[in-house]
């Protein structure tokens, strides 16, 4: 079975950026290499509704590909950040709505997740971090996203939840999803404080935590717009991020981008 993977895909910047049809060139990509599993890990674009209706556009013009999704941070802007993550639930292939069993021995375990300051450097406070501010910069979460509780008791909710599921399918072939960072390997230390300070909202160890003490096979995730594939503790880690055009793509087109950052997995 091949599964693909991409995250960030942030359709309106990059339709903007670009010029380029991104969701058009989804489809090609798709339509041509026609994969059984297609994973998308968040950061679809900014906004709920967008967000939704992209997925649900995709697709419906894409039925031999099941779609798989957690959502990202900027899929979650809304001034009820948990009113939205229940929209998103309305795309069937939201993992948020449970695990997925691809065959017998395969399933996928996921949600969006979110940051809890673990990844923060030493230095700050927590009450800094949860300000999310830095000189003159501030997180745009914290303007954009409203979970109307805190970033830690956020992020225990997704643990719960997860762990959960982890529980319910010990002894399986599990395949992790997050759209946040789980291990602090792929944070990425500058010794440059306006830029380390921010991974604070990279992620949480927590997630790492549960994917070893359930030992899953792949951990898939996205966030950090670098793009990661290797084995870390045992697990087959990929992070596969399209990311924002220019600065951080390869080539000088968007089909181009598209095609050569797509990962497809054999399960
Ligand atoms: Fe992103
Ligand atoms: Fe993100």
């Amino acid at each position: 079975m091949r599964m693909a993977v991409l995250s960030d895909i942030h359709e309106g910047l990059n339709r903007k950026n670009t010029g380029a049809d991104i969701m058009a060139i989804l489809k090609k990509w798709i339509t041509s290499y026609s994969p059984e599993v297609f994973v998308i890990g968040g950061d679809m674009t900014a906004g709920t509704e967008k967000s939704l209706n992209l997925l649900n556009q995709l697709q419906n013009a894409c039925p031999d590909t099941r779609l798989l999704f957690v959502h990202g941070n900027h899929d979650v802007y809304s001034e009820n950040s948990k009113a939205a993550y229940e929209i998103l639930l309305q795309f069937p292939g939201n993992l948020g709505n449970g695990p997925v069993e691809l065959n017998p021995d395969w399933v996928v375990i996921g949600d969006g997740g979110w940051y809890d300051y673990t990844f923060g450097v030493e230095g700050f406070t927590e009450e800094q971090f949860s300000k999310g501010k830095f000189n003159d910069f501030t997180w745009p979460d914290k303007s954009l996203a409203h979970w109307l509780k805190s970033d830690q008791a956020a992020t225990t909710r997704y643990l719960e939840k997860l762990e959960g599921w982890l529980c319910d399918y010990q002894g399986k072939n599990i395949i992790m999803v997050t759209h946040v960072v789980p291990f602090s390997r792929f944070i990425l230390k500058k010794n440059d404080p306006s830029w380390d300070f921010f991974n604070a909202m990279m992620g949480s160890a927590r997630f790492g935590e549960l994917a070893l003490k359930y030992g899953v096979k792949k951990y898939i995730f996205g966030h950090i717009h670098t793009r990661y594939h290797e084995q870390h503790n045992g697990i087959d880690i990929v992070c596969n991020p399209l990311g924002y055009y220019p600065h951080e793509w390869n080539s000088a087109t968007a089909e181009e981008e598209i095609f050569s950052t797509i990962k497809v997995l054999e399960i």
